[in-house]
């Protein structure tokens, strides 16, 4: 393991061993403030396990994603884009912090499982488009900033997958998330998993 990690395995519920994340011990030890102050307010919120990564990869485990392309945004420790790799799919995790693209690599290693990772900003649409198309995007807890909105939206718009799942554990900033996208996208379904205000929605283009 790398020094400064711990691991904390993950029970998808899918009858499967659970998988091992391994993260920093301390993410409060990881703040800089000379990054927070460089630029873009930045702090290491992908060292940290979030519940609503927990719910999503449960969902995508119980999915037979064979052969799907499947992008993750904010990826973080890169759960989810475990999941749905274990599920089949050929997975791309994305996050801006090159640390959790190393994380998520390490992740991916610990437990036997291919998918590529790589850093992108999600306010840059014009990389992840290029990777495309996508079967499936996938973010967990992305919404934590009213910044994060418009760009979002944006590139779900230039993506242009065929069907979207954004877990969020009740923020603010998903209200007006699920409105907006209503001009563009049809609340598919929500679902409340087994976790604390956590609720996944699946967005489907009004067009399909
Ligand atoms: C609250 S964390 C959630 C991490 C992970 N999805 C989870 O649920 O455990 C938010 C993630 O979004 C990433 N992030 C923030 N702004 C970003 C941006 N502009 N482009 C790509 N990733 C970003 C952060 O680095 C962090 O990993």
């Amino acid at each position: 393991m790398p020094p400064g990690r711990v691991a904390e395995d993950v029970d998808l519920e899918d009858g499967r061993p659970p998988l091992r994340i391994l993260r920093p011990a301390s993410s409060e030890a990881l703040i800089d403030e000379q990054a927070f102050a460089a630029g873009d307010e930045y702090l290491p919120y992908w060292a940290e396990l979030w519940p609503s990564a927990v719910a999503l990869a449960r969902l995508v485990a119980r999915e037979d994603l064979t052969s799907a392309r499947v992008l993750e945004l904010g990826c973080g420790l890169g759960l989810p884009a475990l999941a749905a790799a274990r599920a089949g799919a050929r997975v791309t995790a994305t996050d801006w912090a090159p640390d959790a693209i190393t994380a998520a690599t390490d992740n991916a290693a610990a437990n036997g499982v291919t998918l590529q990772a790589v850093v992108a900003d999600w306010r840059e649409p014009g990389p992840l488009v290029a990777r495309g198309p996508w079967d499936l995007v996938l973010a967990a807890d992305v919404l934590y900033e009213a910044r994060a909105v418009a760009p979002l939206l944006a590139l779900l718009e230039a993506l242009a997958a065929p069907r979207v799942l954004v877990a969020d554990p009740s923020r603010a900033t998903c209200e007006p998330f699920l409105e907006q996208a209503a001009e563009r996208w049809n609340l598919a379904a929500t679902r409340a998993p087994d976790r604390p205000m956590v609720r996944v929605h699946e967005l489907r283009p009004r067009n399909s």
